[in-house]
C-alpha cells in the first residue's frame, strides 16, 4: 500500500459511522484470551476500538470455552442478558450485532443458531482471520453467517496481515506459538475444537515477540494446546524444539522472562528440562497436568504413560531446578473411578507437592470417547472427591507460599492492588504478590522481600 492509499485507507476507516467499538468477552484457556486480542487487532484496522463493556460496544464476541458442560452452558445465559441489553438499545436507536466465536463456536455451528438466534454470526478458532470478511457481510445486511471450516490457509500469518498492533501492551503478554492437539485424551473436545498440531515458524514468532516487547512487554508466555510439542521450522531452515526457541527468544533485549503453557508430560524431553537450568530468562515454573494418579484410569484417559513415569520426570525437573514451581490439572470421577483409585490421585500429589493446580469433577463431553463409557461416576460422589483433593491442593499451595516468608527476588510490576498506593506483581514462580507501590510504576522491575504468606498471593516490600 503506497502512503497515498494507505492514508485514504486510514480516513474511511475513521469515518466510518461514528467509530465503532467491539467488547470481547473471553471464556476458557489463555489461548482464547490472545485470540480474542487479535480480533481486536483485525478490528482496529477496520475502524473499531475496545470498549470496555457490552453496554458501550457495537458489537460484542464472545469467545467461548467448550472443555467442560458448565463452560459451555455459561455461553447460553450470557446470551440471553446481550439479547436484553441489545433490546434496550434499538429502544434508544443504537442497534449492537452478536457473535459467537471459540470452541462451542466449533464444536456446535449452526446448531447455535436455532438454540439462540440472536446471534448475527458465528466462526471458530481457526477462522479468526475471516473476520475482515464476516464484518463486511454483516455491514451488507447479511445475518446468521457460520465460519467453522478448517481453512488450509496459515491463520496466524493471514491475522499478521490484516491486523493493526496495538499502541501499547501490559508487561506480560501471551504469544501462541503452537495450536490444535494430536493426543485424544478420551475426556477431552479440544483436539476436535482446534484441530490438529500446528506450529508456526520461530521466524513469525520472534518478531511478533519483537513487536511485544517494543510495545511494553517485559514476560512473554508462549501458548500452545500442547506447547512443548512445538517443533517449528528455525531460523536456519532446521525443525528446531521448544528449548531452541526459547534460547533464541532470550536473546532479545528488553524481553526479560519467559513462560509457556500447557504442557504434556510425555513432550517433556531433556533439551526442555535443561533449559530450566541452562535458560536464564526462563521462569522456575511449569505447568504439568498429570489429570489422575491410577495407571488404569490414565490408561482408560489414554493419557499414555504412569503414575510412575511422571513422578519420575518430576524428580528429573527438580534435579534441573531446584525451586520450580509444579503446577497442575486433575479430573476427578473419570468412568469407572473406584474410591482406591482417586486415593491414588491423592498419593501423587503427596508426593509431587505442587505449588498451584486446577481440579475439575468430570464432564462427560458429547463426541468424546468417555462420554459413551457405562460406568459413569454418581455427581456426589465426584463432588465429595473433588473436594478432598481441593483441600490437600490448598494445603500444598499455602505450604509452598509459606516458605518465602522473608525471602528476596525480583518482582515485575504488573497492576495496581486493591487498596490505594498499592501495586500488584509477578514473582518469578507465578505467584501474586502485593506491594505498596509509592514512587514506582506499572512494567518496572523492583527488588522485594517477603513479609507476608497467604494460599493465593503474598505481602512484600520492595527493597530496591
Ligand atoms: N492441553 C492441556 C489441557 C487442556 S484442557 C493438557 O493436555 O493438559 C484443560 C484442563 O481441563 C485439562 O487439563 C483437564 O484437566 C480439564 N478437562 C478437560 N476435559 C475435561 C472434561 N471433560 N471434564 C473435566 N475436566 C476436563
Ligand atoms: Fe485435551 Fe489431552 Fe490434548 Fe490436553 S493433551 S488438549 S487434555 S486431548
Ligand atoms: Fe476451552 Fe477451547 Fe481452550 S475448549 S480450554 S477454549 S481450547
Amino acid at each position: 500500500m503506497s502512503m497515498q492509499t494507505q492514508r485514504i485507507a486510514e480516513q474511511n476507516a475513521s469515518s466510518r459511522p461514528a467509530a465503532r467499538k467491539v467488547f470481547v468477552k473471553a471464556f476458557g484457556c489463555q489461548m482464547n484470551v490472545y485470540d480474542g486480542e487479535r480480533m481486536v487487532d483485525v478490528l482496529r484496522a477496520r475502524g473499531f476500538s475496545p470498549a470496555n463493556a457490552p453496554e458501550e460496544a457495537d458489537l460484542v464476541i464472545l469467545n467461548t470455552c467448550h472443555i467442560r458442560e458448565k463452560a459451555a452452558e455459561k455461553v447460553y445465559s450470557e446470551l440471553g442478558r446481550l439479547r436484553v441489553l441489545r433490546d434496550r438499545r434499538r429502544e434508544e436507536g443504537r442497534d449492537m450485532a452478536i457473535a459467537v466465536a471459540g470452541c462451542v463456536a466449533q464444536a456446535e455451528g449452526e446448531a447455535m443458531l436455532r438454540r439462540a438466534p440472536a446471534i448475527d454470526f458465528i466462526f471458530g478458532p481457526q477462522s479468526i482471520q475471516r473476520l475482515p470478511e464476516l464484518i463486511d457481510r454483516l455491514d451488507a445486511g447479511e445475518r446468521g453467517m457460520v465460519e467453522t471450516d478448517f481453512p488450509a490457509e496459515d491463520k496466524f500469518a493471514k491475522l499478521e496481515q490484516e491486523s493493526k498492533a496495538p499502541p501499547a501492551v501490559p508487561p506480560t503478554a501471551f504469544l501462541a506459538v503452537q495450536e490444535g492437539c494430536d493426543k485424544f485424551c478420551t475426556f477431552c473436545v479440544v483436539p476436535y475444537t482446534r484441530g490438529a498440531e500446528y506450529s508456526r515458524p520461530a521466524a513469525d514468532i520472534i518478531r511478533e515477540a519483537e513487536r511485544l516487547v517494543a510495545k511494553g512487554a517485559k514476560e512473554i508466555t508462549l501458548l500452545g494446546q500442547n506447547v512443548n510439542a512445538w517443533h517449528g521450522e528455525g531460523l536456519d531452515g532446521e525443525t528446531w524444539n521448544l528449548a531452541r526457541l526459547l534460547e533464541e527468544l532470550a536473546r532479545m533485549d528488553g524481553l526479560q522472562r519467559l513462560r509457556f503453557t500447557t504442557s504434556h508430560p510425555n513432550d517433556m524431553d531433556d533439551d526442555l528440562i535443561a533449559a530450566f537450568a541452562e535458560n536464564e530468562k526462563l521462569m522456575p515454573y511449569l505447568h504439568l497436568p498429570v489429570q489422575a494418579g491410577s495407571d488404569r484410569i490414565l490408561k482408560a484417559m489414554n493419557r499414555r504413560h504412569t503414575a510412575e513415569d511422571y513422578i519420575r520426570l518430576i524428580g528429573r525437573i527438580r534435579a534441573a531446578r531446584e525451586d520450580i514451581a509444579i503446577s497442575g490439572d486433575f479430573i476427578v470421577g473419570f468412568p469407572g473411578e473406584t474410591e482406591a483409585e482417586f486415593a491414588d490421585t491423592l498419593a501423587l500429589v503427596r508426593e509431587v507437592q505442587y505449588a498451584h493446580a486446577y481440579s475439575f469433577r468430570y464432564s462427560p463431553r458429547p463426541g468424546t470417547p468417555a462420554a459413551e463409557m457405562d460406568n459413569q461416576v454418581p455427581e456426589e460422589v465426584k463432588a465429595e472427591r473433588l473436594s478432598r483433593l481441593q483441600a490437600l491442593l490448598a494445603e500444598q499451595q499455602q505450604a509452598f507460599n509459606r516458605r518465602f516468608l522473608g525471602r528476596r527476588f525480583s518482582l515485575l510490576l504488573t497492576g495496581t492492588g486493591r487498596h490505594e498506593g498499592q501495586l500488584v506483581g509477578r514473582s518469578p514462580w507465578l505467584q501474586a504478590v502485593h506491594v505498596p507501590g509509592a514512587g514506582h510504576a506499572i512494567g518496572e522491575m523492583v527488588e522485594v522481600e517477603v513479609t507476608k504468606a497467604g494460599r493465593n498471593a503474598l505481602g512484600a516490600r520492595i527493597v530496591a
